[in-house]
């Protein structure tokens, strides 16, 4: 895939660095219960998936992998089990009346629509006669559960920060967060941004980044992550009502274009892969966003919930939509089959509700 090529050529030449520097962070990623939910493997689970994806009608083509099509099943049949302990058996009365009453909004990209849809398919599929609604305004969507109160948004915005329409052209504001006015008003904000502020033309959505008083054609965009994750920090810490609102950040999702990162260096990509890694390591390091994001979480005065999604979905190169996505002619090894991987991330929410 081209984008990832190009995320690639950036990325390298600090991954080496970043490896060192994450490790060195300490940072406590365990429950009152002292265990760290994100660190083990996937095992086979006969009551796997959560949800028939057919019983999902508003699911978005592009994670409907079975209805386009996937021949293979076995993908679907894995449960995330920590280490340390065992999550919370998936109950799904239990989540509704967990979240019954909330408002609850998903803030980035296409990995944040990914674990919307999900959401909203698990609850939808576990309790098929509640009504339900839903509008699609872009950038928000939104779904609600009148009879339980329930609002289940997403909203596109892949920076985080904005990038505003000018006369000039399309302009990244790095230090500039207005959109973030849209989200104070919920009980729970999932927040993710990495992939896209590292694709070139013509993908890339802006012309000129600005930074303080100047405007450039371009800059390091690992920088440019750096202060725009920074910015947005400085906003949940100084605009939020911790007392209401619990933030949570979604890490960083694997892509898999690339067999070395999953331990076969002849692969291209993730299209002929139907089993998960087993055991409780990835072959490659993680993202070296991982790094900087914990970084920015831990200097906040009100540090997120860090959904640390990045090492169980490095060890699922099988679970992509793989060609039986939203085209037949590329190939998706960055977003997740439904039902699947995400299913996982809410779990993971809800047990640290
Ligand atoms: C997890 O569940 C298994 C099987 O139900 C049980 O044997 C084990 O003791 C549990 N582990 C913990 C830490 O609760
Ligand atoms: C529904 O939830 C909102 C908060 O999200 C609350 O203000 C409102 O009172 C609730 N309405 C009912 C009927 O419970
Ligand atoms: C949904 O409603 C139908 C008809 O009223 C009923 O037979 C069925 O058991 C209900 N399903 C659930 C999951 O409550
Ligand atoms: C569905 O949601 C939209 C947007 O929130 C609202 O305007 C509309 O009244 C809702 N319809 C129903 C049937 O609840
Ligand atoms: C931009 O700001 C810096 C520091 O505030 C200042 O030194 C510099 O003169 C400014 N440049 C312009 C073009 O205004």
């Amino acid at each position: 895939m081209v984008r990832r090529r190009c995320t690639s050529i950036v990325i390298l030449p600090v991954i080496v660095l970043l490896t060192v520097l994450s490790v060195t962070i300490s940072e406590s990623m365990a429950a009152d219960d002292g265990c760290n939910r994100f660190e083990g493997s996937w095992v086979s689970d006969p009551s796997y998936p959560l949800y028939d994806s057919s019983v999902c009608p508003f699911l978005r083509k592009q994670f409907d992998c079975q209805k386009n099509g996937r021949p293979d099943k076995s993908y679907l049949g894995y449960r995330w089990q920590p280490t340390g302990c065992n999550l919370t058996r998936y109950d799904v009365n239990d989540f509704f009346t967990k979240f019954s009453g909330k408002k609850i909004l998903f803030v980035g990209d296409s990995l944040s629509l990914n674990q919307w849809q999900s959401l909203t398919c698990m609850l939808h599929a576990g309790n098929p006669n509640a009504t339900y609604n839903l509008t699609q305004q872009q950038p928000m969507y939104s779904f609600q559960f009148p009879e339980y109160n329930l609002t289940i948004n997403m909203q596109w915005h892949q920076f985080l920060v904005d990038v505003d329409v000018e006369p000039t052209g399309r302009i990244l504001k790095l230090e500039s967060i207005k959109g973030g006015d849209a989200w104070t008003d919920f009980d729970l904000l999932i927040f993710d941004s990495w992939h896209w502020w590292f694709y070139i033309p013509p993908q890339q959505p802006w012309d000129f980044i600005q930074l303080g008083n100047e405007t450039k054609k371009d800059m390091n965009r690992i920088e440019a992550f750096k202060i725009g994750l920074g910015t947005w920090a400085k906003w949940v810490d100084s605009a939020l009502d911790h007392s209401r609102t619990k933030v949570f950040y979604q890490g960083i999702s694997a892509s898999h274009y690339h067999g070395i990162d999953f331990g076969k260096p002849t692969a291209q990509g993730c299209y002929k892969e139907t089993q998960p890694i087993l055991g409780s390591k990835s072959p490659a390091p993680p993202s070296p966003g991982i790094g900087i994001v914990k970084n920015i979480l831990g200097q906040m005065n009100n540090p997120p919930f860090f959904l640390d999604v990045s090492l169980l979905t490095q060890l699922r190169p099988d679970a992509h939509p793989q060609k039986y996505g939203a085209s037949k002619t590329g190939g998706d090894c960055t977003h997740w089959c439904l039902a699947g991987v995400p299913d996982t991330w809410n779990l993971l929410l809800y047990a640290s509700l």
